[in-house]
């Protein structure tokens, strides 16, 4: 089987498919917590390796650039080509599973692993290939969900999805139990050869509108998935009688308080 010829998994193509949406609204959401994992990283005069796995967007590319330093450098891998052909195309950008990362061993002295580990289907290959591609001491930042939580304005567009009959979205194994405690992020990583596992917590608080709010639900994720292969018809009623319950919701019910975990460790120094 050539490389072209190889099926895209269905993840990839939920963000190749909701990429424009995911870039536009959801990112900017995760964004700020993303980097304060960043501020975790202790500075260093001299250049570093960043490898960015799920760099999605690559909505922190701008800010890793900062951390690998004159002379460093930095890679963005994704399994989605959609959401890599948003990122800045100065920065090598290579279509990958997390899973089997096309990278030499030790080669990273930082790893990063934004909002993704959960959605993978065993969290803990690509805790080992994580291990394998970040260098002793070097130093690993992961951000994963805690408690997830629909807003009101979510519930909505999902009930119109649902009832202009629209097909479920096909069953993935996910590892959101790997992955949704700070006990449970230290479990996959400390067997795995990472030390000094320091995971906070923070609520999301991520405030959408009625239109950021209707463009997100049938725009990215699995609810933009059913909506797309909805009939331009039916994509019409659902847009129309969301769009008009959505206008009557009070501020409150568009905002996002999931809560955040965001965890960092180092590769054991003695490897
Ligand atoms: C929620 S987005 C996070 C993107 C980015 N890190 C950010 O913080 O905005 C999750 C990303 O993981 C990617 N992804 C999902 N499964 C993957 C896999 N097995 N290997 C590599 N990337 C994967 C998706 O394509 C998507 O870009």
């Amino acid at each position: 089987m050539t490389p072209e010829s190889r099926p895209v998994p269905t993840i990839a193509r939920v963000f190749d498919e909701g990429a424009t949406a995911y870039a536009e609204f959801w990112a900017p959401a995760l964004h700020r917590h993303a980097l304060t994992l960043l501020a975790a990283v202790p500075p260093s005069a001299d250049p570093r390796t960043v490898v960015d796995v799920a760099a999605g967007a690559g909505t922190l590319l701008p800010a890793l650039r900062a951390v690998a330093g004159e002379g460093g450098r930095l890679v963005a891998l994704d399994y989605s080509a959609g959401m890599l052909a948003l990122a800045d195309p100065t920065v090598p950008r290579v279509q990958a599973d997390a899973a089997a990362l096309p990278l030499a061993s030790e080669v990273a002295d930082v790893a990063v692993y934004a909002f993704v580990l959960f959605m993978l289907p065993d969290a803990r290959g690509a805790v080992a290939e994580a291990a394998r591609v970040t260098r002793p001491g070097g130093q690993l930042l992961v951000a994963t969900w805690g408690t997830q939580l629909d807003t009101a304005a979510d519930a909505v567009v999902r009930e119109e999805i649902d009832a202009a009959g629209a097909a479920p979205f096909p069953a993935l194994a996910r590892s959101d139990e790997l992955t949704d405690t700070p006990d449970r992020v230290r479990s996959l990583l400390e067997p795995a050869g990472f030390v000094d596992v320091t995971t906070t917590m923070q609520p999301l608080e991520a405030v959408f509108d009625a239109a950021s709010a209707l463009e997100m639900g049938t725009g990215f994720g699995t609810m933009g998935w059913r909506f797309r292969r909805l009939s331009p018809d039916l994509q019409r009623q659902v847009t129309k009688r969301a769009a008009d319950r959505l206008a009557v919701l009070a501020p409150d019910d568009f905002v996002d308080r999931s809560e955040v975990l965001l965890t960092t460790a180092r590769r054991s120094p003695s490897g």
